[in-house]
């Protein structure tokens, strides 16, 4: 089969498309011939070994996929031959067919596109457990969305909306502050005068949750615009800089900063985790919200795929397609 090979921790430029042997199967797994595969900006620091996670290399990466089932092994009952399916395999996205475990495995609607599928894993699982669980985001409360065009930002927009808050996108151009408003936003603006602009939006209140997937400059501006009890999500550094956090700004405010980590959620919390993907298909299916998937490329552009989202070219979720 074809699939997308780090031979080698390196530049993104050097994964190969290519011939590699199929997997076997297992008795607790089943075999899917991938239709989609989400692509997630930690694929490409994985390739460069920039990852907290560091897989033996050669590894073929992709994390999310969706496709029809055309093996089942001895031990399965739940699926058979020809589900349609989407899965979480951590590895080996990036190919023509993967085999994963039973428990990664959901069934998914006739109704949901297999493109979709794939967003509502990573992006919209990310973006739901950062506002329900983490942030505890109640109705009526201000929200404000970094990287607000992004995969998870997009996410977070329509999850935010649909638990009644007020949503403010934050995005670096006009044309990503328009996506964002047709997903949903009340308002979007730039990141210039970004602490004063927040003031005047809140009535001088400050913000009560904030969700910041991008981090650097913007996440020190952004802990300056909290409210009391606010709460400011911490879910990942697009800009590739970890921030610091001067923590006298959350005493003298009485905020929290709270870690988001959606794939130890999903490892360690399994049953909640599965009740919130639930969730998340039953808003899809009452129309509540709607994945933005309109750019899908050949599996082969991987590379250059990989390039453009980590170069803040992203809007919503790209698909590859084997
Ligand atoms: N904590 C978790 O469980 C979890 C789960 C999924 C993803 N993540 C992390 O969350 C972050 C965002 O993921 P995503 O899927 O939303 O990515 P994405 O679709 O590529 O969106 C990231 C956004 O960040 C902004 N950005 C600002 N500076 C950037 C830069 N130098 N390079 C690239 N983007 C920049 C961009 O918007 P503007 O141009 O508008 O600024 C971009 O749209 C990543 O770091 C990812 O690893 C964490």
């Amino acid at each position: 089969m074809k699939a997308i090979v780090c031979n080698n921790f390196g530049p993104i430029k050097n994964i190969e498309y290519k011939d590699v042997n199929e997997h076997k199967i297992e008795e607790n797994s089943v075999i899917i011939d991938v239709q989609s595969v989400g692509v997630n900006f930690p694929d490409g620091l994985l390739v460069q070994g920039k990852y907290q996670l560091k897989p033996e290399t050669p590894f073929i990466p992709g994390m999310e996929v969706a496709g029809v089932i055309i093996e089942i092994g001895s031990n399965i009952s739940k699926f058979k031959i020809g589900d349609r399916v989407a899965a979480l395999t951590q590895l080996n996205g990036y190919a023509e067919k993967v085999v994963v475990k039973e428990s990664s495995v959901f069934n998914i609607p006739l109704k949901m596109s297999f493109d979709h599928s794939c967003a509502l894993l990573c992006a919209y699982g990310t973006s739901h457990y950062a506002l329900k669980q983490r942030g505890k985001l109640q109705k009526d409360e201000l929200l404000v969305v970094l990287g607000a065009s992004g995969s998870t930002g997009i996410a977070a927009i329509q999850i935010g909306k649909i638990m009644g808050a007020r949503v403010i996108a934050v995005a670096s151009t006009s044309e990503k502050q328009r996506i964002a408003e047709e997903n949903g936003a009340d308002i979007s603006i730039g990141y210039d005068n970004l602490k004063e602009e927040l003031k005047t939006i809140s009535n001088g209140k400050g913000v009560d949750v904030i969700f910041d997937p991008v981090g650097g400059d913007i996440f020190d501006t952004v802990a300056r615009t909290m409210a009391r009890n606010g709460r400011l999500l911490v879910i990942g550094f697009a800009s590739g800089t970890i921030p610091k956090l001067a923590v006298n700004l959350a005493l003298v405010k009485e905020f929290s900063v709270v870690g988001v980590f959606w794939g130890a959620f999903t490892r360690s919390d399994t049953e909640e985790y599965k009740k919130n993907m639930i969730e998340l298909f039953e808003w899809y299916q009452n129309d509540l919200l709607k994945p933005l998937t309109e750019e899908s490329y050949p599996l082969s552009d991987a590379a250059m795929v990989l390039e453009k989202v980590l170069s803040r070219g992203a809007k919503g979720k790209i698909i590859l397609k084997p």
